[in-house]
């Protein structure tokens, strides 16, 4: 698959390449990503580099659609639908993201999440995109919830990282959802 860009009001999202590796590198200082994603810590320009080199393997081999998100040309985040798999019912896929500290709180994951999302419904024919989380974390399930995310339960112990293992929160938005926020019970 060759790596395709996506256009919102104030975003481009595309492919993040090697001259974003020092942008990666100075976001995934912040505590607050490898917190609560699978990004390593202490995370190094190599990890960066790494990354760039890997992503551009997931567009070809079409597992993985990950983009840099971008705001007047300087990164505000990065954004990707994972596990892609194809079903001839619709496939599947989940969502992940993080924010570079200083671009959160102005509704940019969200915005950049819709164009993600009807891309995958539209383009890539998935009829579902699953969201997990770390179980507490309220500012990814709002965003999610504000996407028309359904909660669908606790995974006890269910995600890993370099951390170990976590509760999970997850959630599911089908292509069929109108989606309208709904309430969450953990929220
Ligand atoms: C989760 C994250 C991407 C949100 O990014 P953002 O650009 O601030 O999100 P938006 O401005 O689009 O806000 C989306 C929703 O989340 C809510 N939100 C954002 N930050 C929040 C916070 N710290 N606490 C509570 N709610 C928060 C917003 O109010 C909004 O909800 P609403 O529409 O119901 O008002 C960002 O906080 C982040 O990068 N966190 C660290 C990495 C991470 O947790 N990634 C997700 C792993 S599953």
């Amino acid at each position: 698959m060759d790596p395709v860009s996506l256009r919102t009001e104030r975003l481009v999202l595309s492919i993040p390449t090697e001259a974003d590796i020092d942008a990666i590198t100075a976001a995934c200082q912040d505590p607050e990503v490898p917190r609560w994603t699978t990004v390593p810590s202490p995370y190094t320009r190599q990890h960066a580099a790494d990354f760039v080199e890997l992503v551009a393997g997931w567009w070809a081999d079409g597992v993985e659609t990950v983009w840099a998100i971008r705001k007047d040309d300087a990164l505000a985040g990065m954004i990707g639908l994972h596990r892609i798999t194809a079903h001839p019912h619709g496939g599947e896929a989940e969502i992940g993201f993080w924010g570079v500290a200083e671009f959160r709180g102005q509704g940019l994951m969200g915005e950049a999440a819709r164009a993600v999302i009807d891309y995958g419904f539209d383009e890539l024919g998935l009829a579902r995109i699953a969201w997990r989380a770390v179980a507490g974390n309220v500012a990814s399930a709002r965003t999610a919830r504000s996407l028309g995310f359904r909660y669908e339960g606790l995974l006890r112990q269910g995600l890993t990282s370099p951390r170990g293992r976590d509760d999970g929160w997850v959630a599911g938005l089908l292509a069929s959802d109108d989606r309208t926020p709904v309430a969450w019970p953990v929220l």
